[in-house]
């Protein structure tokens, strides 16, 4: 919709930049202007400065610079159309409307935005009713306290069929607007028309602009609400169905708080449910999310980089850990691949088996979430576990399969520059996991076993540079003690480093402890030497290296002993790939993709979900 400059003019004109800025920002006067802290860039003195008259903000600082309009943009990471929407109404202006259609719904549409909020409010009270108190026991024993409540404005809904109609219509509302609303069921038996979410826990769920435009109602457990009717389980949640505010597969839940925190620099996560998000929150991962019990859509991934306003967009799809999770992954998958862009991707993340979100932040707090959040992996990874994950490749003809199966993938992505990333990376990973790990693996070890290793799946973590350090101590320590090999021969084997000579490094530790597993120290590095590895060689084995880990040292092995080495080893392993995932989660893995039975698992959940959304 273009809106003409007049009308933007008006805006300017009756607001004043400060007043709009100071409601976001705290904001001092300095003679004829307004100084602030620059909201767009870390500062303790400020260089923010607010001018009313000129109708400008400038930041001597970072440069940031704009007028209201732009102001609102930026801060409260908004579209021009919603953050002019906003500030007109903050002027007393109505939204110019091309025609008298477009009036029409946009004042139903104000109708209905005051009738959900007043029934947010209503439902809000409801908590709080005397009667209830075993409603809010059960929040509050979700971990809902009082902020968390009013932050979400979780609310509870009677069982009574007409309570909520009863007190809307006393506030002057109509049958028509509530049903319109969604809130409202027509009776099929020619009765009154009755409240559609009865006896549950109610999510509102807020547009961009934090306005309520539909609910998810949850059932109350079983321990305070028995069942009555053993041969009818009702669905867990019901959502709201569409309306002319709602369109469930466009929305988020908790898209305004998290495109607010996104711009504080906080990662955007994406989770499966309300109370997932919820519980993100109270740790502190507000960029949390959650579509409404369906897949993601395409322009839910398009919402869900719009929010991040810095050039790489990196959500985190979380993903159960379980079969249906990782087919779900795979689905999520399938959906991005042609939507990618520069700068535009995702990462999965993959819960241990039986948790969600909340469920992990509960028993791991915070820091265990976060862990559980580095140990995503990157798009490609996702797909190259998918592919190879529990597969052996021992054969040319599987290992041909698998290149035309991983080209055929991401022969989906659109963009030509990103597709042809891709395809150099599946060369690279391919070549690096059966042509130099086991290149030279000398008599007897060529069998099925060597190769199902290498295609194994590989759960890889952010790799950053603080992590070099601790990847050459890894390396100097079985460089240094070959006998560790032989103790570690499977990690040593999925320790993939993210600097390609490094990595290949190790891939000729690897073949020449294969081909002689008596090798030293010094036979070892005479070998490395002959293949080219002498730079490599030097830059791991010296002391700048050995004083972060003295385990990495020549000799640490016959004085510490296998056990005691292995140890420090692996937990030094584990602590890069910082990802407390567990056994379990990893055994999964290798079934996965496979289950003959996940198409049909996942069918019943979608089943489940469609019920529960009407
Ligand atoms: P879950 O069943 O995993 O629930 O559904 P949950 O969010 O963990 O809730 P608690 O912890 O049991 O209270 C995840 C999401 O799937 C949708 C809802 O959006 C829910 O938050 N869903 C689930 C439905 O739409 N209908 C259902 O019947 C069940
Ligand atoms: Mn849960």
């Amino acid at each position: 919709m273009s809106i003409p400059p007049r009308f933007l003019d008006e805006i300017r004109n009756r607001l004043s930049l400060s007043e709009i800025i100071g409601r976001r920002i705290s904001v001092t006067r300095a003679g004829r202007e307004f100084k602030a802290c620059c909201p767009f860039h870390k500062e303790k003195t400020p260089s923010f400065t607010i001018n009313d008259d000129k109708q400008f903000y400038h930041c001597f600082g970072c440069g940031a610079h704009g007028d209201v309009i732009g102001f609102v943009m930026a801060h409260d990471n908004l579209s021009f159309i919603d953050a002019v929407e906003g500030l007109s109404a903050d002027a007393g202006l109505q939204m110019p409307k091309p025609d008298p259609m477009a009036i029409e719904q946009a004042q139903k549409a104000k109708g209905l935005h005051e009738l959900l909020d007043e029934a947010t409010s209503w439902m809000q009270g409801q908590v709080d009713e005397a009667g209830n108190a075993d409603v809010l026991d059960y929040l509050e024993g979700r971990g809902m306290n009082a902020d968390i409540r009013s932050g979400f404005r979780v609310g509870y809904t009677p069982a009574d069929g007409q309570a909520l109609r009863t007190y809307l219509k006393g506030k002057g509302f109509s049958d028509v607007d509530m049903l319109e609303a969604g809130l409202l069921k027509e009776s099929n038996r020619g009765g009154e028309p009755y409240v559609f979410f009865r006896d549950r826990v109610m999510f509102p769920v807020a547009d961009r602009r934090g306005r309520v435009v539909a609910f998810g109602g949850r059932i109350l457990p079983e321990h305070i609400r028995p069942q009555m009717d053993q041969n009818f389980t009702p669905p867990k949640y019901i959502n709201s169905s569409d309306t002319p505010l709602f369109d469930k597969g466009r929305m988020l839940y908790s898209e305004s708080l998290a495109r607010q925190a996104a711009r504080e620099g906080h990662t955007i996560l994406v989770t499966e449910g309300y109370m997932d998000v919820i519980a993100c929150n109270k740790y502190g991962f507000k960029g949390a999310v959650a579509p409404m019990g369906t897949a993601l859509t395409e322009d839910q991934i398009l919402s869900l980089w719009s929010m991040v306003i810095d050039d790489e967009k990196l959500p985190i799809l979380c993903f159960d850990g379980d079969n249906a999770g990782r087919s779900a992954a795979s689905r999520a998958c399938g959906n991005i691949l042609p939507l990618l862009k520069p700068g535009k991707t995702v990462r999965f993340a993959f819960l241990p088996e039986g948790e969600d979100p909340d469920s992990l932040l509960r028993s791991s707090g915070a820091s265990g979430f976060k862990k559980f959040l580095e140990s995503s992996l990157s798009l490609f990874d996702f797909i190259w576990a998918a592919h190879t994950a529990g597969r052996d490749f021992s054969t040319p003809e599987s290992r041909a399969g698998l290149t035309k199966a991983l080209q055929k993938q991401v022969s989906t992505i659109a963009d030509p520059e990103i597709q042809k990333h891709y395809k150099e990376l599946i060369s690279s990973r391919i070549s690096d996991n059966f042509f130099k790990s086991y290149q030279g693996k000398g008599k007897g070890g060529q069998g099925p076993q060597s190769a199902k290793a290498s295609g194994a799946l590989r759960l890889r973590p952010l790799v950053q540079k603080k992590n070099r350090v601790a990847q050459k101590v890894l390396l100097s320590a079985v460089i240094n003690n070959p006998e560790l090999y032989s103790c570690l021969e499977e990690e040593f084997g999925q320790f993939i480093i993210e600097a390609q000579n490094l990595n290949n490094l190790r891939a000729h530790v690897i073949a020449s402890l294969n081909e002689d597993a008596s090798l030293d120290t010094e036979g070892l590095c005479a070998k490395l030497e002959f293949q080219g590895f002498e730079k490599e060689r030097d830059d791991i084995l010296n002391e700048s290296v050995y004083v972060h880990a003295a385990f990495a040292r020549q000799g640490a092995f016959a004085s510490l002993g296998e056990s005691h080495m292995q140890k420090q080893w692996l937990s030094y392993y584990e602590g890069l790939q910082g990802q407390g995932l567990n056994e379990e989660v990893k055994a999964g893995w290798k079934s996965a993709f496979e289950s003959s039975n996940e198409q049909q698992e996942d069918r019943l959940r979608d089943m489940v979900r469609i019920k529960g959304s009407e």
